[in-house]
């Protein structure tokens, strides 16, 4: 009995087929396999010819067994020193070149053939020194006249020991990318392919002739940190990086998830769940507050993980000074831009359409009190926080003494910051409630629409700016200005 599932890859067909070899007439063995193994059949029959009887025991619809019985010896034999003996002329023309060709892939370094033929094979030694360069020997066991028996042994240092396929999965279930024997061209769109099949705690094995760093930074800025990147062997001839696709750690916060991987907040956005002034809750705890399904939301999270590239932004590692002018150049202009034209607009269809729509009426209050809170918020930290935080930095960098200002730790300020925060986030939540999220009337007229147009970006550029603070900039400052006291 063969249980080929439990065979190497490479191994397989090679286990079966010197079972077989070692037969007697009469003799029989059963292949057991997890789907039907017929083109074995037919190898066997372009090998050894009709020898043998094929008779299904078992036919699915999950195991196969097949009993083999060798009805007359077979014309292949095994030479004394193993190696596999190929009778060229019981070979049908159509498959000759073909099976001698398979039977040399599928030699391991310092393994041979016997080819024995009727005329000297001349031509296939050109043939196979094309394919496969110097990588083997042609040895003269008999030079005719009326029989030719030549020795094809693979070198000892031409492979790696690797299965002949670039791609298969090994013994543990992962996948084996074996780089080099991709085409040049092949070779990162077969990466990322196996990668994006990949489903949670899968892992693929990337086996190369050197190290395929930049290959991570790339899955890294398509997919995000969602996965893990180990050296299983690190040069100097091979490289084997096992690459893992992380589980959902669900004792992780909303703020540490978006931090990750920002393609997530769009996950959260969809579901309402608030992911700057909430970033402090697990998924689990937001769900329950607002009664959502957990395992959807979850669900949704992994896709945003897997499909798609690009897009991508890690601000989790940008330098944190670099990361300040960022928000201040983006999102505190973005504000100063937007916010008149706001104030204006909600003013002006409050006062056009408030009759007939009251909530129009508060909606102007609190876009007043977010330009309020905001602006004096923005002022603060351009002269206070973000200078603190790159005070911090440079201490760092320069590896130079750290004074601390004043008798406050940069965390302990950070609540005032992050309270702010919450009320301007609390504000924008309500106005999108009042605004039915922000549903134009019937009645709507191209200023309302834009009103609410507005109102709906603002809110959008309002959660990654807190985002941005609240989850990376200034959690981290806190952090390295804690290691330089
Ligand atoms: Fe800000
Ligand atoms: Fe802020």
């Amino acid at each position: 009995m063969i249980n080929v599932q439990e065979l190497e890859p490479r191994l397989r067909h090679q286990t079966i087929f010197r079972t077989f070899e070692d037969l007697n007439e009469g003799e029989s063995l059963v292949i057991h396999n997890n789907h039907d193994p017929k083109p074995v059949y037919y190898q066997m029959m372009e090998r050894y010819g009709e020898v043998f009887s094929w008779e299904y025991l078992q036919e699915g619809p999950e195991w196969w067994d097949i009993k083999v019985t060798k009805t007359s010896n077979a014309p292949t034999m095994l030479s004394s020193d193993d190696d596999i003996v190929l009778n060229v002329p019981e070979l049908h023309p159509s498959v000759k070149h073909q099976t001698i060709f398979d039977t040399f892939d599928k030699l391991k370094p310092g393994e041979g053939m016997v080819i024995h033929n009727d005329h000297d094979p001349m031509p296939l030694f050109y043939q196979l020194k094309n394919m496969h360069g110097d990588t083997f020997s042609w040895t003269y066991l008999k030079d005719g006249p009326d029989w030719w028996d030549i020795r094809i042994a693979k070198e000892e240092n031409e492979a790696d020991g690797m299965p002949e396929d670039a791609v298969y999965k090994n013994v543990h279930n992962d996948y084996v990318i074996n780089v080099p024997k991709l085409e040049p061209k092949e070779k990162h769109p077969t990466i990322f392919k196996v990668f994006e099949n990949l489903k949670e705690g899968e892992s693929m094995i990337i086996h190369n002739d050197h190290d395929p760093k930049p290959l991570y930074y790339q899955l890294l800025n398509d997919h995000g940190e969602i996965f893990s990147w180990q050296y299983l062997e690190e040069g100097p001839k091979w490289w084997d990086i096992k690459v893992t696709i992380k589980g959902i750690d669900n004792s992780e916060t909303i703020g540490d998830i978006t931090r990750k991987d920002w393609r997530k907040a769009e996950v959260f956005k969809k579901y309402g769940i608030d992911f700057c002034c909430g970033g402090n809750k697990t998924v689990k705890q937001a769900c329950d507050e607002k009664g959502i399904d957990f395992k959807q939301v979850e669900n949704d999270l992994q896709q945003a993980a897997t499909t798609g590239g690009g897009g991508y932004t890690n601000y989790d590692e940008w330098n944190l000074d670099f990361l300040a002018d960022y928000i201040q150049n983006t999102h505190h202009n973005y504000v100063r831009k937007n916010m008149p034209e706001i104030r204006n607009y909600a003013a002006k269809v409050f006062k056009v359409h408030g009759a007939h729509h009251p909530e129009l009426g508060p909606i102007q209050q609190l876009v007043e009190q977010v330009n309020e809170e905001l602006m004096e918020h923005m002022e603060e930290e351009e002269g206070i926080l973000f200078p603190w935080v790159k005070r911090i930095l440079k201490a760092k960098n320069e590896n130079s003494k750290y004074e601390q200002q004043g008798d406050q730790t940069f965390e302990q300020i950070l609540d005032k910051s992050v309270a702010e925060h919450q009320s301007v986030g609390d504000a924008v939540d309500r106005i999108r409630e009042l605004a039915n999220e922000f549903t134009l009337p019937e009645d709507a007229c191209a200023s309302y629409t834009l009103l609410y147009k507005m109102l709906d970006d603002f809110e959008n550029d309002l959660h990654t700016h807190i985002h941005l603070e609240n989850n990376i900039l200034f959690p981290k400052a806190a952090e390295m200005e804690k290691q330089l006291v």
